[in-house]
């Protein structure tokens, strides 16, 4: 990021004191911040404040004409590399979805012709509206990156989705989205990566299910290192807590059966790397009704069935991709199993881990590759990096 230019527009909510943090971050990054605070961001963070910490006037009105002279708010809007609209609320996203420029900030957005990204933070009722779902679809197809805000409890009291992500979460965007720039291809340009992750959650009746303990979190991660390498990338997610990485197509599903028609409707691809912890079995009848606890009668029997093997059906299909990748946690005789589970699954790789201590929801992961090459054994790193040393090795594989 060294060099580069951020516009960073501050809109008005409990979370523009996280807009201070991310200028912080951003600058020791190497990069420089220019903001612009709305009239309703004032009323939660300082043009002072911001100013001290991004060491740059900043701007608030759009009439202001000594401004005006210096720097005309066109040239605003387009001396940056990226425009940042963070914290970016129900507002802020209606008008910019609708074209409405009555403040700096939307006529800035209006008239900038470079790459935006906005990081949502509004109370969660307002995030589920419809109103809100259609205008973060427009902007979207408009080109403009709007990140999934955390779920979490919200200053409100309520808890849901809302929540501003973490600074750390939209640096990291923000990086994404300046090394995203056409003008660099990575190296999986013209690529198509599909990748599974999370559980799958199998009903028992309306309000219970089996599953298991599978956060998402490395196959989140791997989408987002394949995205980061160039390559259009189509993300099937279980039920998880996690944000779309910023440039993957996500396709959230719930049940086995329901992961293998997305896959299947994600075909063709070039790569396949299936980390999600599908469940085993599913109930062979779920209940229409929540099962009741009838006294003296003892708890139910559950008649399970087998779910279909999303990856033993993808290496069996004719649409096979090219490199198929597995993932096999296995809480003992990791190597044994995993090299068992690659020839009777007939996948190119199976990349093994050892679940039997807190990998599951954990930040770390300790993995073997296991290629008709042999095993290579990476050492425990963060999920992060194990993702990024997947990709190299993509990379490599495609590139032979
Ligand atoms: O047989 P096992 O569940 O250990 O295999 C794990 C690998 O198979 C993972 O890559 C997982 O995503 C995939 N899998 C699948 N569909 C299933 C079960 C596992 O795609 N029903």
């Amino acid at each position: 990021m060294l060099g580069k230019r951020i516009l960073l527009i501050v809109g008005g909510g409990i979370a523009a004191y996280k807009a201070c943090e991310l200028v912080r971050l951003i600058r020791k990054e190497g990069a420089s911040v220019t903001c612009v605070l709305t009239a309703g961001g004032s009323q939660f963070v300082t043009a002072m404040t911001l100013a001290a910490l991004s060491e740059n006037p900043v701007h608030t009105n759009l009439f202001d004409l000594k401004n005006e002279v210096e720097m005309g708010h066109i040239q605003l809007s387009r001396a940056a590399d990226l425009v940042v609209v963070c914290p970016a609320t129900a507002d802020l996203l209606a008008k910019m979805a609708a074209g409405i420029a009555d403040d700096l900030a939307t006529t800035l957005l209006l008239a900038t012709d470079k790459p935006v990204l906005a990081v949502p933070a509004m109370n969660v009722r307002m995030w589920l509206h419809a109103a809100t779902s259609r205008n973060v679809a427009s902007l979207r197809a408009d080109g403009v990156t709007v990140l999934e805000p955390d779920e979490g409890a919200m200053a409100c009291g309520e808890y849901g989705p809302g929540r501003l992500p973490e600074p750390p979460a939209v640096l990291a965007a923000i990086r994404a989205a300046l090394t995203d720039a056409p003008a660099t291809p990575g190296p999986l340009a013209g690529r198509h990566v599909l990748v599974t992750a999370g559980p799958t959650h199998e009903p028992i009746d309306p309000v219970r299910y089996i599953a298991n303990r599978s956060s998402g979190q490395q196959g989140f991660a791997i989408a987002a290192a394949a995205a980061r390498a160039g390559a259009r990338v189509t993300l099937v997610s279980g039920p998880v807590h996690l944000p779309t990485p910023p440039g993957v197509t996500r396709v959230d599903v719930e049940t086995a059966r329901e992961m293998a028609a997305a896959v299947d409707a994600a075909l063709p691809a070039d790569v396949a790397v299936l980390v999600a912890a599908v469940a085993d079995w599913r109930t062979a009848d779920a209940a229409d009704e929540k099962i009741k606890k009838a006294p003296g009668s003892g708890p139910p029997t559950l008649a399970l069935t087998e779910n279909p093997d999303i990856l033993a059906g993808l290496a069996r299909s004719p649409r096979r991709p090219p490199l198929l990748i597995g993932f096999a946690a296995e809480t003992e005789k990791v190597l044994e199993h995993a090299t068992a589970k690659r020839a009777r699954k007939q996948v190119d790789w199976i990349v093994a881990n050892d679940v039997s201590g807190d990998v599951m929801g954990g930040a770390n992961n300790a993995v073997h590759v296991v290629t008709a090459a042999g095993v290579e054994s990476l050492p425990e790193m963060p999920k992060d990096a194990v993702a990024a040393a997947l990709v190299q090795r993509i990379v490599d594989a495609l590139g032979q």
